[in-house]
């Protein structure tokens, strides 16, 4: 894993590179993510008899080989020229759910498309960022329902852009020739031939979701939520699931570790949904960890992107399998035979016995 990050620095524009790597601001949480993982150990347990594991699970109406999915990141064309299109037959190849969304410089229809010509059932979820013009918001939720996606992920941590440090410096805030954000292409109040600009919207409420919930009959799943409080308001809201997530350190630097906060959003939720979480998942262990804390898949980001980069599809393939592989391994060595059967008492501080999480 490693060394396609390593060949994926080396193949990328620099400015690219740190777009892809950055987070916000001091990049506190972004540095936290890693070390949050790097700070949690597991205690294996023993003489379990698990000889036939299985690392699938269900995840709202798909079903998911391994208990990681992609996590929804813009511009894959920055990284390879096909893109999104790669990424989807990566995944589906990998047989788990790829999560695309507004920012995808491949449209949602074309994704889809790619990810069907390797698997028939290809899961696919489509990511949002409601527009402050909701003609826009629903053109969009028609576009992914028509493209066949199966949930719609919606991205609450991001009222505003976040501060992104090194693009800041470098000036970059221009997609090069050529590329664009696709799915923003003949919406309501297009310029002819161009491209919407993604906009945030920070007047966004609960109500807003009520009403996305009303247009669509598709499973809404909450992206970026920290605070149990909140994620309890979601589950009363009726979404199909919670997902942890500090945006990969890109929006609040304040904001802590997503897997830290998983314990208390995992007993807000109680299991009436499925939580999942990213934010620096690198390791089999780490998916073992976030599982054994609580949720029931985890998301990666910029893994996928480092494989997309260093080697296309295969590269990203290369990711997934490994992953699963690694998990498989932890897995066995923690004596499961299958993800849910890792617990919370199994995860205890690197300085153990201090406190466990
Ligand atoms: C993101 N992320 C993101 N999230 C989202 O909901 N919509 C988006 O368009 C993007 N775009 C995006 C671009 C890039 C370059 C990165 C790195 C991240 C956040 C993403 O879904 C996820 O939360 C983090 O990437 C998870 O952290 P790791 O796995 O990258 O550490």
């Amino acid at each position: 894993m490693a060394a396609l990050h390593e060949r994926a620095r080396a193949a990328l524009d620099p400015v690219h590179y740190d777009y892809f790597a950055g987070g916000a601001d001091t990049e506190t949480a972004l540095a936290d993510n890693d070390r949050a993982f790097a700070d949690l150990a597991l205690l294996p347990r023993v003489l379990r008899g698990n000889d036939r594991r299985d690392t699938s699970v269900r995840l709202l109406g798909d079903r998911a080989s391994l208990p990681v999915v992609v996590s929804p990141t813009a511009f894959h064309r920055l990284a390879h020229p096909d893109g999104e299109r790669a990424t989807a037959r990566a995944t589906a190849a990998a047989g788990t759910v790829l999560v695309t969304g507004v920012a995808a410089t491949v449209a949602v229809a074309d994704v889809a498309r790619a990810a069907r010509q390797v698997r028939a059932d290809a899961a696919l979820w489509f990511q949002l960022y409601p527009q402050p013009d909701d003609d826009v918001t629903a053109a969009l939720v028609r576009r992914a329902e028509k493209a066949g996606c199966t949930a719609l992920v919606v991205t609450v941590d991001s009222p505003v852009f976040g501060r992104h440090t090194r693009d800041l410096r470098h000036g970059f805030h221009e997609l090069p020739p050529g590329l664009a954000p696709e799915n923003m292409r003949d919406l309501p109040g297009t310029p002819p031939g161009g491209t919407l600009r993604i906009a945030m919207s920070p007047a966004l409420t609960w109500r807003h979701l009520r009403r996305l919930r009303d247009l669509t009959p598709l499973p809404v799943v909450l992206k970026g939520v920290l605070h149990p409080d909140d994620a309890r308001l979601a589950v009363d809201e009726g979404v199909a699931a919670v997902w942890v997530s500090n945006h990969g350190g890109r929006q609040l630097d304040a904001a802590p570790a997503a897997v830290r906060a998983l314990p208390s959003v995992a007993d807000a939720v109680a299991g009436r949904v499925p939580v999942l979480l990213d934010g620096g998942v690198r390791h089999g262990a780490d998916i073992a960890v976030a599982l054994a804390l609580g949720a029931t898949a985890v998301g990666v980001g910029r893994p996928v992107l480092w494989g997309l980069a260093a080697d296309g599809e295969a590269g990203a393939r290369q990711v997934l399998d490994v992953l699963r592989e690694e998990f498989d391994h932890v897995l066995a060595l923690c004596g499961g035979r299958t993800p849910g059967d890792l617990t919370r008492d199994q995860v205890v501080s690197r300085a153990w016995p201090g406190r466990a999480p």
